[in-house]
C-alpha cells in the first residue's frame, strides 16, 4: 500500500514542482515580467489578475520538466516511468489548472492572493492528472491518496514560502 502511494508521489512530483516554482520565476524576471492576461479585463474584472505572469509560467514549466529529467536518473524499478515529455505534460497541466483557478476566482470577485479552499490546492492536481492521463494511468486508490495529501502538502509548502518571505500569506 505504502509503495503504491510512493509511486503516485513519484508520478506527480513534476506537477508539484511546476506549481511551487512560479513564485521564484516571478522574482527572477522582475520588471521584465508581464501578466499572462496583459492586464486585460473581462466584464470589468481581471481575466486572471496580476498573480499569473509569463515569467512564473515559464519558470514553472522549466522547473517541472527539469524535475522530471532529474527523476529519470533516479528511476526506481517498478515505479511509473518518468520522462521529460511526461514531466512537461504534467507541468503544463498544473500551470493551466492554476491559471484556471485564478480565472474562476476573478469571476467570483476574489482579489489576487485570496484563497478559495479546494480550488487552490486541487485545481493544479486535477488538471495535471487529466493532461497526463493518456501517458500514464494511476489507480483510483492512488488518485484518492493524492487528492487527500495534496492539500496538506500545499499548506506545508506555502508555510515554507511564507517563512522564506516569498509569500505574504501563510496559507
Ligand atoms: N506566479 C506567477 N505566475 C504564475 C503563477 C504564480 O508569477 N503563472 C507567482 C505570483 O507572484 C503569485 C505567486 O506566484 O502571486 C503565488 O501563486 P498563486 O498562489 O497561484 O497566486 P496568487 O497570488 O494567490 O493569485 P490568485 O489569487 O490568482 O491565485
Ligand atoms: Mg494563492
Amino acid at each position: 500500500m505504502i509503495l503504491e502511494f510512493a509511486k503516485a508521489v513519484w508520478f506527480i512530483l513534476p506537477a508539484f514542482i511546476a506549481n511551487a516554482a512560479p513564485i521564484i520565476g516571478y522574482k527572477i524576471f522582475g520588471k521584465f515580467n508581464a501578466p499572462m492576461d496583459f492586464g486585460k479585463k473581462l466584464g470589468g474584472k481581471p481575466i486572471l489578475g496580476p498573480g499569473k505572469t509569463w515569467g512564473g509560467l515559464l519558470f514553472g514549466l522549466f522547473a517541472g520538466t527539469l524535475a522530471g529529467l532529474v527523476q529519470t536518473f533516479f528511476q526506481p524499478q517498478g515505479f511509473p516511468l518518468m520522462n521529460t515529455h511526461l514531466a512537461l505534460l504534467l507541468s503544463v497541466g498544473a500551470l493551466t489548472g492554476d491559471a484556471f483557478g485564478s480565472f474562476i476566482k476573478r469571476r467570483l470577485d476574489f482579489a489576487r492572493g485570496k484563497s478559495l479552499p479546494g480550488l487552490d490546492q486541487l485545481g493544479f492536481l486535477i488538471f495535471a492528472l487529466v493532461f497526463a492521463y493518456p501517458l500514464a494511468k494511476l489507480s483510483l486508490l492512488q488518485i484518492a491518496f493524492l487528492l487527500m495529501v495534496t492539500p496538506v502538502l500545499h499548506v506545508g509548502t506555502n508555510l515554507i514560502a511564507f517563512l522564506l518571505k516569498l509569500k505574504k500569506e501563510w496559507y
